[in-house]
């Protein structure tokens, strides 16, 4: 995505409609953190009252009051600190819950073009991360960062009321101790960065090695595995030592000069003073009580001031993903298609990334009924035509269209409708092989995927099953194997009665008897639809209709299987090389 610069009251609208609904959360957590902040000021005072009024004037009475109070204040303070934390993270949680199911369900409704363009894997770890990240901006930074600034904007006023000219000389001190600190913390957050980078480096080692498991141990690569992820620790562990060692020297160094140092600054200004009677002891213990409230906050600010960068990187990011332009913006076709006669490609040329033609004039007609296969090399073009039929990309030259009307002007979703799609990779939900069959369209009844599993004669399969049809599949179905995952899929096109079978067949290798199986229940579950199919096993397409053979992008030959044997020399290699060197049909 390219980053694009957008006014800050952009994003703000974007956010609203997170935050609309919560509005009286935000404005408790805030107000909660307005009189916290408050009364973070308040108890140190009280105890000046106390040392300066109660105790000179013996007056004991008093000095209960203010005890108190000072109890009552330390009291409702941690009350409402609490609550600020409670209201703001759950609003955060909230928002955040929010924002991911906005974006996923965003996500479903982008173009597939959008897709190849982005390491999808990628993506959602993205996603996830940033997600955190905009969690603790509403939650604990907006907490930290917020209520601190007003808690030091209330300590300035505070101590110029109480003695400015201490306050003028303590303060250009702080300032500088905090500048020099946010220094050695950007010097520190470069190794941060680095161990940040080699976790990435690390966690990317574990996912590709875990995945390839099986391969691993057949190859005997596990030493050598166990060796490489042990290198890449150490190398972390080595830099996160060091950083911690500097770390924490440069933390306690910077808590002794606020602790101590400025302690004893505070006291030899105040001192003098307070023994001449212009300034009192209780001034003194407030600006003590304060600087030791703000050591821990002050040493942060740069940390937070970072995370929160940070985070609104993440929140712009998030929100971009819910402003780009969805399917129904970029296919905005209204008519109604209806199939009855034939599907034509009329001088299509396509390329996915802008004058890199991977389809090149083609022409074709799929009338009504017949089945039409699409054959040739691998990259020749064959499941790109199948993404043009299913109305995936606007073709850049020539037209697609249905009895006359073009698959631009139509409804994308009627069209896709009509269309019984068996990918290369199939997919199944995770669920039951019951949702799997009817997609969750509850208007399939049982009884119609009942009887979809029998035409392609999965009922043995169902039955050996300890829940039959109710079976959950494990992630991606991967307790399937490839040939019932298809068998899976034309029984999903079967209940949905799709008038047209496009099959993009997984080359795969699948056993002869499950093959000769699919290709049987191919024929009598869909003998009399109109089918497109990419095959790659000759075997499925000897009685198309018409064969069609690309080569890089054009359609070089095209007949019955009968007349390519005749006309094309490139088919008729194909044929002998599966047919002959196979499996001696
Ligand atoms: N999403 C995409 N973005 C960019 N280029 C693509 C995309 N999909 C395919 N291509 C390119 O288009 C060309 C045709 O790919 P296509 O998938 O249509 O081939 P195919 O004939 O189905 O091959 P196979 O038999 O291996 O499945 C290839 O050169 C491929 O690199
Ligand atoms: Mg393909």
């Amino acid at each position: 995505m390219p980053e694009q610069k957008q006014k800050i009251t952009y994003y703000l609208k974007l956010l609203y409609p997170f935050v609309k609904k919560d509005k009286g959360l935000l404005f408790f957590g805030l107000f909660a953190m307005l009189i916290t902040s408050a009364l973070r000021l308040v108890d140190p005072l009280i105890l000046a009252l106390i040392i300066d009024q109660s105790i000179p004037n013996q007056n004991m009475t008093e000095m209960l009051r203010y005890g108190f109070m000072f109890i009552g204040v330390v009291l409702v303070s941690g009350l409402l600190s609490y609550l600020q934390i409670v209201l703001l993270s759950r609003l955060g949680i909230k928002i955040i819950t929010k924002f991911k199911g906005d974006v996923f369900s965003h996500l479903l409704k982008l173009p597939v073009g959008w897709f190849n363009k982005q390491p999808v894997g990628e993506l959602i770890a993205r996603v996830e991360s940033d997600s955190e990240r905009v969690k603790v901006l509403f939650s604990d930074l907006s907490i930290t960062i917020v209520g601190n600034l007003l808690f030091f904007v209330g300590v300035f006023i505070v101590l110029m009321v109480r003695d400015w000219t201490t306050t003028v000389v303590i303060l250009p001190i702080i300032a500088i101790t905090i500048v020099a600190y946010s220094f050695l913390f950007k010097y520190i957050s470069r190794f941060f960065r680095i161990i940040r980078e080699k976790y990435a480096i690390i966690s990317a080692k574990i996912t590709d090695y875990v995945q390839g498991m099986q391969m691993i141990q057949a190859l005997n690569q596990e030493e050598r595995v166990i060796e490489d992820l042990r290198k890449a620790s150490k190398d972390k562990q080595r830099v996160e030592i060091k950083t911690s060692f500097i770390e924490y020297g440069a933390q306690s160094f910077f808590m002794f000069v606020f602790n101590v140092v400025f302690v004893v600054i505070v006291i030899m200004i105040s001192a003098p003073k307070i023994i001449s009677g212009i300034a009192t002891l209780g001034t003194l213990i407030v600006f003590i009580q304060y600087i030791y409230r703000m050591v821990w906050p002050l040493m942060h600010l740069s940390e937070n001031f970072m995370q929160m960068q940070r985070s609104f990187v993440s929140l712009k990011r998030i929100l971009e993903l819910t402003t780009l332009e969805t399917e129904d913006e970029t296919f905005t076709g209204t008519e109604i298609p209806a199939f009855e006669h034939e599907i034509r490609f009329d001088n299509v040329s396509f390329a996915y990334d802008n004058e890199d033609w991977i389809l090149k004039d083609v022409s074709f007609s799929i009338p009504k009924g017949k089945k039409i296969a699409l054959v040739g090399p691998s990259g020749s073009g064959k499941s790109t035509t199948i993404s043009l039929l299913c109305g995936f990309y606007h073709v850049q030259k020539g037209t697609i269209s249905v009895d006359g009307l073009p698959i631009r002007n139509m409804d994308f979703r009627a069209w896709r409708k009509k269309i019984g799609l068996i990918l290369q990779d199939i997919f199944l939900f995770p669920g039951p092989i019951l949702e799997n069959v009817r997609v969750y369209n509850d208007e399939v009844k049982p009884n119609v995927v009942q009887e979809a599993i029998s035409v392609v004669q999965l009922d043995d399969f169902i039955k050996a099953l300890p829940q039959g049809l109710d079976t959950e599949l494990a992630e991606r179905g991967q307790n399937v194997s490839q040939g019932e995952k298809q068998l899976i899929s034309f029984a999903r096109a079967l209940a949905f009665n799709s008038e047209i079978i496009i099959m993009d067949e997984a080359t795969a290798s699948i056993d002869p008897q499950t093959e000769a199986r699919i290709q049987r229940t191919m024929n009598q579950a869909f003998g009399g639809k109109t089918m497109v199919i990419v095959a790659p096993r000759l075997t499925s397409v000897l009685d198309a209709d018409e064969i069609l053979y690309f080569t890089e992008g054009r359609i070089t030959a095209r007949g019955s299987h009968q007349d390519l044997m005749k006309s094309s020399e490139d088919y008729r290699k194909l044929v002998e090389l599966q047919l002959l060197g196979g499996s001696n049909e």
